[in-house]
């Protein structure tokens, strides 16, 4: 995925979009490039590498050019090279664009284009789209018209931004990839996600697929799918600007890690009824008979599924997790009373929309568990349920993990008590008590984690396991996982079970093992001392009581609290684990070499 952004407004442009582009970095980041409309044409500036990169290029730069566009890129088509940065634009540089997204029928239109005399420098999809604009100019259309031509040439998904010589608008459009107006005053921004202009204005406009935009100075005129003008509601986020930004912290990775407890308190807050020792989670959906669940997501949200699919079936609510990119392989048809819950922090990954889209074409109902308000996934499902965790600029996703988790829970329970042929969550009154507990024992267990020095004792060795049963697996694939994301380090996160069915053999003195046992799990003490056996040092990330805290030869304490509540603790302890391994090896924390924070291709 890629971020773009665009502004109009009284003052220069160039400010609000490099600071815009700092915000949208985690979508993108192997090239950056700005382009605002002066006097007397149009200045781009592109290159490969990072904002930091583009902004020393451009520092000495004055211009007063109120109406400009930017972007920040993940590479799809073509490599990181400064040619294939955007914005792109026409040889004549009369039109330039920013595009996220793909152009499906790329190709077809640029053989036509070249054969018309167009000239391409890039290898990018996205070229053909400021070529097109020229082509309808060219042939006497006014620029709206020329725009309006263009996207409907295209095919595929796609946001996109455009500014032309000569004309004081800027024309948008979105089909598939999101794309927010925020309204300031005298001023607009057009953003693939709200952070990008947060710290100027809250009021922002959802735009619908379909929509075509033409922002001007003095207003915004839209246009549907139906080329209809459309007037779209205004909304405030309740996001706060402060939320955007790293504040006395070092990385966003360890912010978000710190700010758990009031995310987590967030998730709750509302939904739950301690005087009667239950939950109250608001679903208006009717969930009484319902045979089956699916629960669907990708990397960290897959694993927060896993999470959620093991505590309905311990309900005998029969649940599978199932990872969106084999939704379709591995399914088979839903059956007619079956739900499936998408679950995605962003909203806006595609494996995870497909997935989405399946199950709403087969006819059963569908949940969205999300982050962010009014995503892809929000709209499509039949019913959005926000985690409230705020925005997640690290591309490792730690507090959203820990909110969808307690939101998994919730809907669980909420299952279990409206299905006839559920049984009751075990200790309710418990779990409902230690939910209330859990930001601050979240708070308590940053306070005291002993990881950073457990970082720095096991940093040299060749592979890092992590094991778990039940909820435990799905916390020891999701250390695993964020371990190898921000360490480069091999790690692997196992049901402990397995761990003699192969990777046993993996096994030497070089290799730690984590042994997730916060709650009940006395066979992972025996699974954890048959690596021992083999030399492996052991870490238990479990209560001090645990029977693994004998055997172990270090310790991540978690208090003892309610299973759901434990493992979550068990997982910030990891999540610790691998930002300071990760700092240890000096690595690109927040943006990872080769990934970004939500993938919108198949
Ligand atoms: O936005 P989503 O939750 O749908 O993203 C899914 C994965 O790409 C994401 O969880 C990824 O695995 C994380 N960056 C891992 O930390």
């Amino acid at each position: 995925m890629c971020g773009i952004i665009a502004h109009i407004g009284e003052d220069s442009a160039l400010s609000p979009l490099i600071t815009g582009l700092e915000k949208l970095e985690y979508r993108g980041y192997d090239s950056a490039g700005v382009a605002v409309k002066n006097g007397s044409g149009l200045d781009v500036w592109k290159c490969s590498g990072r904002v930091s990169d583009l902004k020393n290029s451009i520092d000495d730069v004055e211009t007063k050019a109120n109406l400009g566009i930017g972007h920040t890129r993940w590479s799809t088509h073509g490599p990181p090279t400064d040619t294939n940065a955007h914005p792109h634009t026409d040889v004549s540089e009369r039109v330039a664009v920013v595009h996220n997204g793909i152009v499906e029928n790329y190709e077809r239109i640029k053989e036509i284009l070249i054969g018309e005399g167009y000239e391409f420098t890039s290898d990018t999809d996205t070229e053909v789209i400021p070529n097109l604009v020229s082509y309808y100019l060219d042939r006497g259309n006014e620029p709206v018209a020329a725009f309006q031509h263009t996207i409907e040439d295209l095919e595929g998904s796609y946001a996109i931004a455009a500014v032309i010589d000569g004309n004081d608008s800027i024309y948008a459009a979105r089909q598939g990839s999101p794309l927010v107006l925020g309204v300031g005053d005298d001023e607009y921004y057009l953003a693939s996600d709200v952070p990008a202009f947060l710290d100027h204005t809250d009021e922002v406009v959802y735009l619908e697929d379909g929509d075509m935009v033409e922002v001007m100075t003095d207003g915004v005129t839209i246009v549907d799918e139906n080329d209809q003008l459309v007037q779209r509601e205004i909304e405030q986020v309740d996001w706060q600007p402060d939320e955007t930004g790293k504040g006395q912290y070092d990385h966003f990775m360890i912010k978000e890690i710190h700010t758990q407890p009031t995310s987590l308190q967030k998730t709750i807050e509302g939904r739950l009824d301690p005087d009667e020792g239950t939950t109250d989670l608001d679903v208006d959906m009717d969930l009484s008979d319902i045979d089956s669940v699916h629960l669907v997501g990708c990397g960290t949200s897959y694993h927060a599924a896993l999470f959620g699919a093991s505590l309905l079936n311990r309900c005998d609510v029969s649940a599978r997790a199932i990872r969106a990119s084999e939704y379709d392989l591995n399914t088979g048809t839903p059956s007619e009373n079956a739900l499936f819950i998408a679950v995605t922090q962003s909203g806006e990954t595609a494996d995870t929309l497909g997935a989405l889209r399946r199950a709403n074409d087969a006819g059963v109902d569908t949940i969205a568990v999300t982050n962010v308000v009014q995503s892809t996934a929000a709209r499509e499902a039949d019913e959005p349920l926000y985690i409230r965790a705020g925005p997640e600029i690290g591309v490792a996703a730690t507090k959203t993990f820990s909110s969808q988790a307690v939101m998994l829970t919730l809907l669980g329970q909420h299952i279990s008590s409206v299905n006839a042929d559920a049984s009751r969550v075990d200790n309710l009154d418990q779990l409902v008590s230690d939910l209330q507990e859990l930001p601050d024992a979240v708070e308590q267990t940053l306070q005291t984690s002993d990881a950073a020095r457990l970082a720095k004792k096991y940093l040299d060795n060749d592979s890092y396991f992590f094991i778990g049963r039940g909820l435990g697996c799905s916390v020891a694939k999701e250390g695993a996982l964020k371990f190898k994301e921000i360490t480069y380090e091999h790690a692997e996160g196992f049901a402990s079970g397995e761990l003699k069915h192969g990777p046993l053999a993996l096994v030497t003195e070089e290799t730690p093992v984590f042994a997730i046992c916060a709650d009940d799990c006395e066979k992972t003490v025996t699974n954890a001392k048959e690596a021992q056996t083999r030399g492996a040092p052991i870490v238990a990330v479990s209560p001090p009581s645990h029977a693994i805290a004998d055997t172990a030869d270090e310790h991540l304490y978690v208090p003892e609290m309610h299973p759901v509540c434990s493992n979550l603790l068990a997982n910030v302890q990891l999540q610790l684990l691998s930002y300071h391994c990760a700092t240890e090896l000096d690595r690109a924390i927040d943006k990872p070499r080769n990934l970004a924070k939500s993938v919108t291709v198949e």
